[in-house]
């Protein structure tokens, strides 16, 4: 094995999932691993404690005639369950058919640790970067970054630079190099439905008192019409259209076409805004999306039991220029209106993140390209995302500097999910991207 994949399988099997409390200490340990690597590597670095997970530091001398460039990565995973459907142990990396297998392979070990080990190799090759580097690797991405702003605000002589580039998102397909020049923002909200004091008997009080599950399902279905349109008063107000040029350039993009979403996926069939293809319903068109439902008997077999309550779990993904703040009054206001009789709704707030929009032909924007293709041999697309990184905006607006979206993330990559993968060649592809993103960058 290549010193390159030891490194990444030791990053690999820290358990550090952020969500999950009873993880704190990995997630510690793993932090406390890159510090070694990075120190070892020469470069100053500093762990900085926030109200929960460490954010970790690194620069190299700073040179006043360089360009700064930052390069942000997080070290924290999503949880592993539904643990049996895993083929191998999250945290026991794994190469088999060419790919790493574990959880956060791509999201974001992998892809953020190329950037790591390009840096180390320009400095033994070469002695010295082409650009004055900033490494800002978090532990709470994955928990919507709570600490991350904050922090931001407070350091801002520390982390003032030029421009900044990720690698934390997709890839259309194997050998496709791919620029991002956007993110969905994203809102985050539960309800809960109450009815009676406790769950009933079914046969005795069904049909005399409203159920809350039944009160649930009618609210969920009050969010979108036949058309798969969001029903909410005014949700679309800022929603900046889609422009012709960018509809024409994303219809030859490979491997995102309806049949592709269909294989990936798995599913029978597609749904969702009518008038838009599906790489243009994820990356620039908002939802509304139920990520988790519960309420009532979930045992084996039947119970004749009608439920004190039942609850949602809402995420609302949203484009330029929709605001997360604005989006949560309308839906808060839309399930008040629509909240069925004989129930009340709690609605607790959750985290929330703004979408992200650059503009592709700008210097730096122009550059990226140009590192993809050395690094791939081959032409870059351009795309916007449907996932979210909160931070990116809010790098934009503290540290006041543009962010390159560099994905190598495939969609079969399962990220979040059972079998999280990454192969190998988009690994070796990283370190040579970081590379040569340094040079351009530099120019
Ligand atoms: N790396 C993903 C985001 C991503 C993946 C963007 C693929 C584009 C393509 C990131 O780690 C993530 O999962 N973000 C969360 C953010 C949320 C927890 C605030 C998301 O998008 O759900
Ligand atoms: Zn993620």
């Amino acid at each position: 094995m290549t010193p390159e994949l030891q490194d990444l399988f030791a990053f690999l099997r820290f358990p550090s999932i952020s969500t999950d409390s009873r993880n704190a200490g990995d997630v510690r340990a793993c932090a406390g691993w890159l510090i070694e690597k990075l120190t070892g590597m020469g470069l100053e670095t500093s762990l900085r404690e926030t109200e929960r997970h460490p954010i970790v530091v690194a620069k190299n001398t700073p040179r006043p005639d360089r360009k700064t460039v930052l390069i942000y990565g997080h070290y924290d995973v999503q949880p592993v369950d539904p643990l049996n459907l895993w083929t191998t142990p999250p945290f026991e990396p794994e190469i088999r058919g060419g790919k790493v297998w574990a959880r956060g392979s791509t999201d974001n070990k992998g892809q953020m640790l190329a950037h790591v080990l390009g840096v180390e190799k320009t400095l033994k090759e070469k002695g010295d970067l082409p650009v004055n580097l900033i490494f800002l690797f978090e532990g709470e991405e994955e928990i919507g970054s709570p600490n991350l702003a904050p922090f931001l605000r407070a350091n801002l002589d520390l982390l003032k630079c030029d421009v900044i580039a990720v690698s934390d998102t997709g890839m259309v397909a194997p050998g496709v190099p791919t620029l991002g020049y956007g993110l969905r923002g994203i809102s985050c909200c539960e309800v809960t439905l109450r009815g009676p004091a406790r769950d009933l008997h079914s046969g005795l009080f069904g049909g005399a008192v409203a159920n809350p599950a039944t009160a649930l399902s009618r609210l969920i279905t009050s969010l979108h019409d036949e058309e798969g349109r969001i029903l909410i008063d005014g949700f679309y107000d800022d929603v900046k259209p889609l422009e012709d040029w960018e509809r024409e350039m994303w219809s030859k993009v490979p491997g995102v076409s309806d049949a592709d979403f269909l294989k990936v996926t798995g599913s029978p069939g597609l749904h969702g805004e009518a008038g838009y293809t599906s790489a243009e319903r994820t990356w620039a068109r908002p939802t509304a999306e139920v990520n988790g439902i519960g309420g009532g008997y979930q045992g084996e077999g039947s119970k004749t039991v009608l439920p004190a309550e039942a609850f949602a779990k809402f995420s609302f993904r949203l484009v330029p220029n929709q605001d997360p703040g604005k989006i949560m009054e309308q839906v808060q206001a839309h399930f008040d209106k629509h909240c069925p009789p004989g129930v009340t709704l709690t609605c607790e707030v959750g985290h929330d993140g703004k979408p992200y929009h650059a503009d592709p032909k700008s210097a730096f924007g122009l550059a990226a390209p140009r590192a993809l293709k050395a690094a791939f041999h081959a032409e870059p697309v351009l795309i916007r995302e449907g996932g979210s990184i909160p931070i990116v905006q809010a790098f934009r607006e503290i540290l006041g500097a543009d962010t390159l979206l560099l994905g190598l993330a495939l969609s079969d990559a399962q990220i979040h999910s059972p079998d999280e993968n990454f192969p190998v060649e988009n690994f070796e592809a990283g370190i040579r991207l970081n590379q040569a993103l340094l040079e351009e960058l530099a120019k």
